[in-house]
This record gives C-alpha cells, structure tokens and sequence, in this order.
C-alpha cells in the first residue's frame, strides 16, 4: 500500500465516530446497500451531529462502490 492509497483509506468520514472510509467501503463491500445499513454495520451517522456531516459522503461511497 502506498502512502496516498493509506491516507485515503485513513480519512475519517465520519469525525463523530472517528469512523475511516475503509471501514465503510468494507462494511458496503460486506453488503451494506443504504446508509442505514452502514449506520449498522460501522456506526457511522450515529454520533453527536447524527449524520449531518457524514450522510452525504456516505452517500457518495454507496454510488461508488454499487453492488459490491
Ligand atoms: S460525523 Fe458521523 S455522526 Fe457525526
């Protein structure tokens, strides 16, 4: 793994939970099609601001990553 493939694997999508991007592709490659199924899986969405940062770029790895 390079250095840019770790930091964007490290980026924390959701800040609330402290929650990495990897952990969400994984959980979307692991069957997680909507953002509550990625709620569930991670716990992404279920912080201090309940999604209002993260939904969206939630949202957006849903459409990047569809059904995987
Ligand atoms: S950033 Fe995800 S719940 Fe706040």
């Amino acid at each position: 793994m390079d250095t840019n493939e770790w930091i964007l694997n490290n980026k924390k999508i959701c800040m609330c939970k402290g929650i990495t991007r990897k952990t969400i592709v994984d959980a979307i490659k692991k069957g997680a099609h909507t953002l509550d199924d990625v709620a569930i899986k991670t716990g992404c969405g279920t912080g201090a601001c309940h999604g209002t940062r993260c939904d969206d770029p939630v949202e957006e790895l849903l459409k990047e990553f569809p059904g995987e």
